[in-house]
């Protein structure tokens, strides 16, 4: 038996959703110590032959959640020129996992400045993920006055997560705003096209009902690293700073790649 690598413990596959042939959910518990809404992890997985394959994932559960921290699920998208992801796909229900112990990332609500009330969240694909984490964390009403989440995909098909929104939508009313974005088919009651763009021409405020403002507007960026660039070549047009510790902006990001 190898022996496991410092940091990570096991865990098991409590079970797998295929939301399309490519885009899972992989629900896993594990001992994992307490995490913040919007945390990452590593999953891992052994080659048998005494090396490892590890790749970070968002935890798109909130910690708070009735089943407790341990119990996680992991929105994953299989790239078929992928190491880990294509071997994760095929895990089942009672299947070896190992987990990151500690998670860690710093887009959290925590790092927000104070003067922001409107939240943006702006994602691709599977990034949609940790902004779900963020949406269900208890009492955020009284943290932002309006909650917009944008989710840019490929196709309808990877508009996930309905149920949760529709919940969302329940739970805030008016305050919680969703955009989806279908880059590759045109689907009514979407926009079409990419973020960037769509920030550029006013799409996005006008279909959320919202509008950016630098003093009350922060935005949390996610996803594909060229949407995050593009994303934030956008905001800056706009007039928006990048959020720094040491100097108070708009908008943060993180790349999935
Ligand atoms: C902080 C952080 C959080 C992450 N969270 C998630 C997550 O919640 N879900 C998830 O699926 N991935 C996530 N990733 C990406 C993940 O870590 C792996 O890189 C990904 O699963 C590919 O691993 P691989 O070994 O299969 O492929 P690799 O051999 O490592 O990479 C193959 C190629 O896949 C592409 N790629 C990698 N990740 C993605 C992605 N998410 N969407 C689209 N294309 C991608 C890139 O072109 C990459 O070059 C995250 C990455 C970071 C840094
Ligand atoms: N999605 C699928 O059906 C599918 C199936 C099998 C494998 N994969 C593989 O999985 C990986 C991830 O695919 P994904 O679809 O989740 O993620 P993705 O390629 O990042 O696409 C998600 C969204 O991001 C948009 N985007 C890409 N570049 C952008 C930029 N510079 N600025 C703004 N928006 C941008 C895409 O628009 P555009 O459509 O205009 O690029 C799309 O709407 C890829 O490696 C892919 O090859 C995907």
């Amino acid at each position: 038996m190898t022996e496991i690598p410092h940091g990570l413990i096991k865990g098991v596959v409590l079970k797998r959703h295929d939301w399309t042939t490519s885009l899972f959910s992989l629900f896993v518990e594990a001992p994992i110590n307490a995490y913040q809404a919007r945390q990452f992890t590593k999953l891992a997985l052994s080659d048998g032959r005494g090396d490892w394959v590890r790749r970070a994932y968002s935890i798109v559960n909130n910690p708070k959640q009735a089943d407790g921290h341990q119990r996680m699920e992991f929105l994953i998208i299989a790239d078929q020129n992928g190491e880990l992801s294509l071997c994760l796909q095929k895990l089942n229900s009672g299947d070896e996992i190992f987990v990151g112990k500690d998670a860690s990332g710093f887009m959290t609500i925590d790092e927000i400045p104070k003067n922001a009330d409107d939240l943006w969240l702006l994602s691709t694909g599977t990034a949609i993920g940790p902004f779900i984490s963020i949406l269900e964390t208890p009492l955020l009403e009284m943290r932002f006055k309006n909650m917009v989440l944008v989710h840019a995909v490929r196709t309808q098909s990877e508009l996930i997560y309905q149920e949760r929104i529709q919940q969302l939508f329940n739970r805030y009313n008016k305050r919680f705003h969703y955009v989806p974005i279908v880059s590759r088919e045109h689907v009514t009651g979407t926009l079409c096209g990419r973020i960037p763009t769509l920030l550029l021409s006013r799409e996005i405020e006008s279909r959320a009902q919202c509008q950016l403002n630098k003093t009350h507007s922060f935005l949390y960026i996610c996803g594909n690293p060229n949407m995050v660039k593009d994303t934030s070549d956008a905001l800056k047009e706009l007039g928006f700073n990048k959020h720094l510790r040491r100097k108070s902006g708009q908008f943060s990001s993180e790349n999935y790649w």
